[in-house]
């Protein structure tokens, strides 16, 4: 009798049978690594700057690759954050008027060292008219145009890369592509791309810290944006990916 009253009322062990969702785990525990993760970051930057005292050169070489290591922490829970956002249906876009162009050649700018340093060219090729702007988060398209990019420096063959941006006008989106000569994606893999953790055999060979997320978050962030995101084999080798986004009302 008394074991049946028990069951009609919420006890505490009913409340922890509830199990929470998977992504409501991901997205407690990548909150909670948020705070101690930029405490670390911040410490790491002030001994780097040398305020509080000269640092010999092998400290500085330590710090830079602990500061290194710290950041890509910081990425790979942002991006756990946002697989939880996005399968919780809030993952929020501030969609704005934005030139797909201005949003591109810094990202090349800032990956330029990178690019010389892994024996990589990378050319950007736009028609000469000025082209529209889409409608889309700056944020997070420059995201995406980074995560096309980086991935086609992490996934280069032996020898020299070669890299190929461009933009174009189709009808009412501008269509932005990024081709490389890389390592390339097995024909077998291909369903598989932009699912969650994705990753070839070969590149978690060449980069074993890879996520698997890009991709995955690149296609929810274009998707939400109105626009497509695909990828074809190149002729040879490599890869070449491709988005397209809507042209902002105004602009058409
Ligand atoms: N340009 C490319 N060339 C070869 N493989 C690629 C390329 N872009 C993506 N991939 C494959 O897709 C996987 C998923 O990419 P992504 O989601 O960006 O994750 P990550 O960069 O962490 O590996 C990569 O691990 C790789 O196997
Ligand atoms: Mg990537």
């Amino acid at each position: 009798m008394e074991k049946n009253n028990r069951r009609k009322t919420e006890s505490p062990i009913n409340i922890y049978a509830k199990r929470p969702k998977i992504s409501e785990v991901i997205s407690v525990v990548a909150h909670q690594l948020r705070h101690p993760i930029s405490v670390i970051k911040n410490y790491l930057e002030a001994l780097i700057s040398q305020d509080f005292g000269k640092i010999n050169q092998k400290q500085e070489e330590y710090l830079q690759d602990a500061l290194y290591n710290v950041k890509r922490m910081a990425e790979h829970v942002d991006h756990l954050l946002d697989v939880s956002r996005v399968e919780e249906g809030n993952y929020a876009l501030k969609l704005k008027p934005l030139s797909l162009e201005e949003i591109t050649k810094p990202v090349i700018k800032d990956l330029a060292l990178w690019i010389e340093a892994s024996n990589c060219e990378i050319s950007f090729k736009k028609s000469t008219e000025v082209l529209p702007k889409v409608l889309a988060d700056p944020i997070k398209t420059r995201e995406v145009v980074e995560n096309l990019i980086t991935n086609t420096i992490k996934y280069k063959k032996a020898g020299r890369g070669k890299i190929e941006i461009s933009l174009e006008k189709k009808g009412n989106q501008i269509l932005f592509s990024c081709k490389d000569n890389g390592i390339g994606i097995p024909r077998e893999d291909f369903k598989k791309v932009f699912t969650k953790f994705y990753r070839s055999e070969e590149a978690m060979e060449m980069d074993p810290s890879g996520f698997g997320l890009g991709l995955y978050l690149n296609r929810a962030i274009i998707e939400l944006s109105g626009g497509k995101i695909w990828f074809s084999k190149n002729k040879d080798f490599g890869m070449i990916f491709y988005f397209t986004l809507p042209i902002a009302k105004k602009e058409t």
